[in-house]
């Protein structure tokens, strides 16, 4: 069965502890924390300081997915505000195993995040240490974005890698997921969806992530 990961970032931030029940109480698994600097990303979102507020109010796993410049300078807040597993961008830094090595030192998981751009071939030599990877099927920043096609060889590319290896590493996807393209892209070898607007702007939260799990079955 695969994981839903609700994106936070098309939720009313003026009623986040609720649209954080809303989806908790649905059934979603993971909740997906979309961090912008500004700077990696021409959006600023949110920091540790909301991360911790939150997290006394869910017990659902907390996705954080870092796009900003020098993530390892953030690693430790994230961790102490209450992050299950964080995962950088592959473009962020220039020692990306270094950094993947200080999010498993704090007792987390650690995914890498790859832009449109970005070939798989980039994480293959440290897959192993790899507890997920992040497939970006739109071009980070926003929500609401419409699904590169591309996203779907390319995740089939890494499910390859994956197998060939013998590893556990989930692969995960996000940007432009909706009901419509969801069991294609399921299909492909995606473990976890991150959706945002699919799940936040659709009439009933609920039935929408019974019917994204009812779909890939
Ligand atoms: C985009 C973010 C996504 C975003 C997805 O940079 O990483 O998590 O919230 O939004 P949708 O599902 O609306 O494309
Ligand atoms: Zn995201």
């Amino acid at each position: 069965m695969i994981k839903i990961a609700p994106s936070i970032l098309s939720a009313d931030f003026a009623d986040l502890k609720n649209d954080i029940r809303i989806v908790e109480e649905a059934g979603a698994d993971y909740l997906h924390i979309d961090v912008m600097d500004g700077h990696f990303v021409p959006n600023i979102t949110i920091g540790p300081l909301v991360v911790k507020s939150i997290r006394k109010h869910s017990k659902l796993i907390f996705d954080v997915h870092l796009m900003i410049e020098n993530p390892e300078m953030y690693i430790k807040d994230f961790v102490e505000s209450g992050a299950d597993l964080i995962t950088i961008h592959a473009e962020s830094t220039h020692h990306l195993h270094r950094a993947i090595q200080m999010i498993k030192k704090e007792g987390i998981k650690a995914g890498v995040a790859l832009n449109p751009a970005t070939p798989v071939s980039i994480v293959e030599d440290i897959l192993c240490d790899l507890d997920l990877v992040l497939i970006m099927s739109v071009n980070p920043g926003f929500g609401g974005q419409k699904f590169i096609e591309g996203s779907i060889n390319k995740i089939m590319k890494l499910k390859e890698l994956i197998n060939l290896y013998g590893l556990k590493t989930l692969i995960q996807v996000d940007g432009g997921v909706n009901l419509d393209n969801i069991n294609e892209i399921v299909s492909a070898g995606v473990d976890v969806v991150v959706a945002g607007s699919a799940i936040y702007n659709s009439k009933d939260i609920k039935e929408t992530i019974r019917m994204m799990k009812e779909s890939t079955k």
